[in-house]
């Protein structure tokens, strides 16, 4: 019997390569190609931002005056189309400058007026995209939501002509954003008035109004990306205050992410120095890692075990266990470097650690798509020591690359690396449990003692 070929439309705030922020927009970009493989007409829809690069990414008009009933008012929009590169998928940018044209893509962690301003444009998208599907000549059979910026779209669909039964699926990359903002603003955005207000599940309607748990309550189906993480936010521990919402569902799936291995590849990526297959690995590895202690400007030395990381820096990602044991690691005698950006407490940490400390331990704050890539390809061991870990996409970036993990057992962490003491033959990294310095600086302890005794392990690159 031939499979069934659905018809998907994807609502996210980002997707890579056109505009990315973080891990879901690797997914966003990632999936979709992976899905028209299989033969099914996906379809991706994002925010017309001003800070897309056209020259790269370019779209022609293809629906114009579109209708959307915002603040009690009509208001037009069109919809250009351009193409997800290298695939076929057509990318839909919601083209309503008013909303979108203001220099950002979104903050999660902002106060005040930025977050409005993200908040507002995100309750914009998920308003546009249930109307405007009545309006356009291409209707999904499923339509496919991504964390809190389109998480409003199950119900507003309700309210759909054509689409008021379409399945709709919400997926949950990360709980600890969810998009709040007080109701009464919200409802009048929706030009909703009080009485009607009883259309949402609002726990306090004249409270927050929580885009997540709007979504948690509407949608045919939630999932998150990791099987592991599906169970834990059922508990109060990694809830972040909606665990009961989400314990009120039959069931929160865990799908685990997966990455683009095109994309990802030693043996074609652009970015790396020395490329390399499972063939060559023992020396590319090498030339990588002498090239990423040249960029890092740290003495080209193959016997001090390499560890690098590359991350949003907060607290999610667990550096803070790293900060506080400088002077243990320092005498394991490796090397850390590390690349990311993020919230200014964490870089800080880490900047003292790096002025503290600057014979191992080296750090570049900021983006650099290529740096990242020579440190997955140019590492021993890849650091992940996270707090909590929805799915975690760089430790498989990490093993594509033949560089072993050292991860806590949290989330998607725990159900992609398995540790090597407890597993010798099968294992694929270092696994640690508690969330402690002592707890990170054993895995370090053990890797280093692994890197010495064993090296082949690592040229292997496993
Ligand atoms: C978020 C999560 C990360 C996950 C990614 C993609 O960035 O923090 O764990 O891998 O989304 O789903």
């Amino acid at each position: 019997m031939a499979t069934r070929r659905y018809k998907v439309l994807f609502v996210t705030p980002e997707v890579t390569p056109i505009i990315k922020v973080g891990g879901l927009g690797d997914v966003a970009g990632a999936l979709p190609k992976a899905l028209e493989v299989r033969g099914h007409d996906v379809r991706i829809i994002l925010p017309d931002y001003g800070v897309i690069d056209r020259a790269t990414y370019p779209s022609d008009r293809c629906w114009s005056n579109l209708r959307v009933r915002w603040e009690s008012r009509d208001v037009q929009v069109n919809i250009n189309e351009g193409v997800l590169p290298g695939s076929t998928v057509p990318v839909y940018y919601l083209d309503y400058p008013e909303q979108f044209e203001y220099g950002g893509v979104y903050v999660e962690k902002a106060g005040g007026d930025a977050l409005k301003r993200a908040i507002r444009h995100f309750v914009f998208l998920s308003t546009a995209v249930a109307q405007v599907l009545d309006q356009i000549d291409w209707q999904p059979d499923l339509v496919h939501c991504h964390d809190w910026p389109a998480a409003l779209v199950p119900s507003l669909l309700r309210r759909s002509k054509i689409h008021n039964h379409t399945p709709t699926v919400l997926t949950i990359h990360n709980l600890e954003n969810q998009g709040g903002w007080p109701a009464q603003e919200v409802l009048g955005w929706l030009g909703f008035t009080d009485r009607q207000a009883e259309f949402f599940s609002l726990r306090d309607r004249y409270k927050s109004f929580n885009l997540l748990q709007q979504g948690i309550h509407a949608a045919t189906v939630v999932n998150t990306v990791s099987p592991t993480y599906a169970k834990e936010i059922l508990t109060p521990e990694l809830g972040e205050g909606l665990d009961q919402d989400l314990s009120e569902r039959p069931s929160v799936q865990g799908v685990l992410n997966g990455i683009d291995t095109e994309q990802f590849d030693p043996a074609t990526d652009p970015h790396i120095a020395f490329r390399y297959s499972a063939k060559t690995v023992t020396r590319g590895k090498a030339q990588n890692k002498s090239a990423l202690q040249k960029a890092f400007a740290l003495p080209a030395n193959d016997d001090k075990l390499l560890i690098g990381s590359v991350g949003r820096l907060t607290s999610q990602k667990g550096y803070d266990l790293l900060a506080a044991i400088g002077p243990d690691v320092a005498s394991l005698g490796l090397e850390i470097v590390m690349l990311g950006s993020g919230h200014s407490s964490v870089e800080q940490a880490l900047q003292r650690l790096a002025q503290a400390h600057p014979a191992w331990f080296r750090l570049r704050i900021g983006f650099d798509a290529r740096l990242a890539q020579q440190i997955y390809a140019g590492a021993d061991v890849f650091l992940m020591p996270s707090r909590f870990e929805p799915c975690g996409l760089g430790q498989l970036i990490a093993m594509r690359y033949g560089t072993l993990p050292v991860v806590r057992a949290t989330g998607g962490l725990k159900d992609t690396v398995s540790d090597l003491g407890l597993h010798p033959h099968q294992g694929t990294g270092f696994v640690f449990e508690n969330f402690q310095s002592a707890a990170l600086l054993s895995a370090l302890q053990q890797a280093s003692h692994v890197f010495r005794t064993n090296k082949k392990l690592f040229a292997d690159g496993r």
